[in-house]
């Protein structure tokens, strides 16, 4: 019988967690990566995992699926613990890498069958999945493309394509759609919600707030591996900053600062930005509106404004 530690974490309904993680700890040499990090994600469900530079991300992905092993703590991916059945499990996860690892003597077309046949598939059975994932990829033009002729955003769209070969019910994803251009992020967040309608459970890292606002039930924000804050995207906007955000810029930040301070619920400065979170605008734009030199941005608050408030506008590496 498998024990589970105090405090492990379950999920809310009757049904297991496609992904359950309790109480995992990861060191690299006397540096804690993954600090105690609990979350389950639910079949069907899209949750996102955001953190700054290092926090810890790929790591938590990599031990989830087998390949770095943790230190303390219990896993499970489909119902499998990990990373005991973590071969099992990985027939039913698709996996799309941080960094792209096709193999770029190999043309598109073969780099799909390559990995099929990883599953066991037939080269009949992959070859018939051929059309519906370059569709799925954009890259019907490509199929006899060598990898290495590709573009970086191709590239990455045909790991995103690869990673459905086995037609998964789980997948993770580590920053799907960095180096993506606007519209082929847009197309890949049109693909990954047909998946999530066709009852599909995704759980995926970003740095891109707009992706995980769009795309995530719900999300975990970690920093230095520790989660620093979870919930629903519009339920953490609300409750990290509950008003509204007017940006500024065009003056001495500090000096504005200084001038606005009684009108405003609190302001940070971010290089020449000073952000200003109001309750009331009124006072702010009065102040503002028609000062040379000066541009203002009210909007409302976003889940970059979340993230920017739990974990610095500094960076810090
Ligand atoms: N194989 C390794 N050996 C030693 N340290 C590692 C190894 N892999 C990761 N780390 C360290 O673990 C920490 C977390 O790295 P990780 O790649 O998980 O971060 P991340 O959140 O994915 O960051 P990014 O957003 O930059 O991709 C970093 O300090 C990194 O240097
Ligand atoms: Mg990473």
């Amino acid at each position: 019988m498998e024990t589970r530690p105090p405090g492990a974490v379950t999920a809310a309904d009757e049904s297991a967690p496609a992904i359950e993680f309790s109480e995992v700890i990861k060191h690299y040499g006397d540096k804690t990566v993954v600090d105690g990090l609990s979350f389950f994600v639910r079949p069907g469900e899209c949750f996102g995992l955001l953190g700054p530079n290092g926090a810890g991300k790929t790591t938590t992905l990599r031990m989830l699926l087998g390949i770095a092993s943790p230190d303390a703590g219990v896993i499970r991916l489909v119902d499998e613990p990990i990373p005991s059945r973590a071969r099992f499990a990985r027939q039913r996860v698709g996996v799309v890498p941080q960094f792209d690892n096709l193999d770029p003597d190999f043309t598109v077309r073969e780099n799909l069958l390559v990995f099929g046949r990883y599953f066991g598939m037939s080269g009949h059975e992959i070859e018939a999945l051929v059309p519906s994932l370059l569709e799925f990829a954009r890259l019907e033009s490509k199929a006899n493309a060598r990898v290495g002729e590709l573009s970086g955003g191709m590239k990455r769209r045909l790991t995103l394509a690869r990673a459905l070969v086995n037609d998964p019910d789980v997948l993770v994803m580590d920053e799907p759609t960095t180096g993506l251009d606007p519209q082929a992020r847009h197309l890949i967040w049109e693909r990954l919600r047909s998946l999530l309608a066709r009852g599909k459970t995704i759980l995926l890292t970003t740095h891109f707030m707009e992706e995980a606002e769009r795309l995530c039930d719900r999300l975990c924000v970690i920093e230095e591996g520790r989660k620093i804050a979870e919930g629903r995207p519009h339920e953490l906007v609300e409750s990290v900053i509950g008003c509204d955000v007017i940006e500024i810029y065009g003056s001495d930040p500090q000096a504005l600062r200084a001038e606005l301070a009684p009108f405003v619920e609190r302001m940070e400065i971010s290089g020449e930005t000073l952000f200003c979170y109001v309750d009331d605008p009124q006072p702010v734009h009065q102040r503002v509106r028609g000062r040379p030199g000066v541009r203002y941005l009210h909007r409302p608050a976003n889940l970059e404004d979340v993230f920017l408030r739990l974990t610095g506008r500094e960076m810090v590496d």
